[in-house]
């Protein structure tokens, strides 16, 4: 779990969404951190401590006179016990008093007394983020070292429409987790590709295969969280595109191949995981092809390009790394692949374990030798593999 023996603490704040708060404990549980709440005054009106109590299986503090604490030192012990302090949601009137360096509440007292990070996601009405003394005091905040997580834009709890919505409980606890993760790519940019490619044969069919996008997805999810620029151009998939990656939408081999090669020569790093279509139709219909024109339609075939290889042949290609998916001889062929493709790095896996699921096998192939790596979930396969690549590219 990539939060496993962290120690989080979250401060909720007055503002409606702090029914969301109530998921995101539920979330960085999940995720594994041992989660303490403290509330404002305020936030209490919006939801009891009961609940948040009750999520993460802790009693909630709100009160610096806390008798619980039997040193009156509830601002001392909370803060020195965390690895970090999120604020979620953040209002206009705690990030003023943080700004100042005003301790007139437990919260206040905590995040000033802290020698952890801080971590704050501002929600308040538009007008208020847009405020002069909101702004100056945003980059006050910023300047002494605080991470801001969003405000997003949208619609907001008072009917208005702007900047000033919290982030979604997901999307902090992608910012937390990316927050710990070691930065191995730091200002390395990131080019991959992922899912299949659909090439048309008429107006209504294709050729497709069976790759979900997963691997790739929750490679491009590790490189960004690595501190990695992340381009991700995707054939169809049903996935939502990964926090903070720029995503390039296609569908067939030649559309990714554009677009690869529109950003391959500002790309550090280049890694195809597409299952890309060897082959597309020379002859596709425009029309649906109907079945009672007499006989088989002849589908005539004729090579993609191949965009790892034409990457890799570029006069100063990206580091490139391949992925190959084989039903047998694994080594054999994905150390013939890499070596056709002139390519350092490949990434092997079976079809029956690599395409669809949550779960895969690689062993990666490089110079120098075979690495095979812990079967496991996508995601832990795909941190391992990022840690792999910064180590052949020098940043481990
Ligand atoms: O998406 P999932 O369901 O999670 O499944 C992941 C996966 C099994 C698709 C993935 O792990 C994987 O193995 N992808 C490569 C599939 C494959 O066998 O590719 P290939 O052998 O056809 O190609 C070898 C390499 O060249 C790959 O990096 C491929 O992206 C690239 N290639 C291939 C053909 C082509 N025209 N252009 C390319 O860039």
């Amino acid at each position: 779990m990539e939060l496993s023996g962290k120690r989080i603490v979250l401060g909720v704040t007055g503002g409606i969404a702090a029914y969301k708060a109530a998921e995101l404990v539920r979330l960085l549980g999940k995720a594994g951190a041992e989660v303490q709440v403290a509330m404002t005054e305020a936030a209490t009106h919006f939801v009891t401590p009961v609940t948040y109590q009750a999520l993460s299986g802790k009693p909630v503090f709100t009160d610096q006179w806390d008798a619980r604490m039997p040193n009156a030192m509830a601002h001392i012990d909370l803060s020195r016990a965390a690895d970090c302090i999120v604020v979620a949601p953040a209002s206009a009137d705690f990030l003023a008093r943080v700004a100042h360096g005003l301790a007139d509440d437990l919260l206040t007292t905590m995040v000033l007394a802290r020698d952890c990070p801080l971590l704050v996601a501002p929600a308040m009405n538009r007008q208020m983020w847009e405020n002069p003394a909101t702004q100056r005091n945003a980059t006050r905040l910023r300047e002494d070292g605080v991470t801001l997580l969003g405000p997003a834009c949208g619609e907001q709890a008072c009917g208005e429409t702007g900047a000033g919505r919290m982030l979604e409980p997901e999307e902090i606890l992608e910012e937390v987790i990316a927050f710990f993760t070691p930065k191995l790519l730091a200002g390395r940019r990131v080019l991959m590709t992922a899912g299949p490619t659909f090439e048309t044969i008429d107006a209504v069919r294709g050729i497709t295969n069976l790759s979900s996008g997963r691997m790739g997805y929750a490679l491009a999810r590790a490189a960004r969280r690595a501190g990695a620029a992340v381009t991700l151009v995707s054939g169809p998939v049903g996935l939502p595109l990964p926090q903070g990656v720029e995503g390039v939408a296609v569908t067939s081999a030649r559309d990714m191949h554009a677009a690869v090669m529109a950003r391959a020569g500002a790309a550090d790093i280049f890694i195809g995981v597409a299952a890309v279509a060897d082959y597309r139709v020379a002859n596709a219909a425009g029309h649906k092809l109907k079945k009672d024109t007499g006989g088989v339609p002849p589908l005539e075939l004729v090579e993609n390009p191949d965009i790892l290889a034409e990457v890799a042949a570029l006069a100063k290609p990206p580091f490139c790394v391949g992925f190959a998916a084989e039903s047998q001889n694994l080594e054999e062929y994905a150390q013939k692949k890499r070596h056709k493709k002139k390519i350092p790095l490949i990434a092997g896996n079976l079809i029956q374990e690599g395409f669809g699921g949550e779960d895969n096998r690689l062993v990666l192939f490089d110079d120098a030798g075979v690495h095979p790596l812990t079967p496991g979930p996508k995601a832990v396969l795909a941190r391992q593999l990022v840690e792999h690549i910064a180590k052949l590219t020098g940043r481990n």
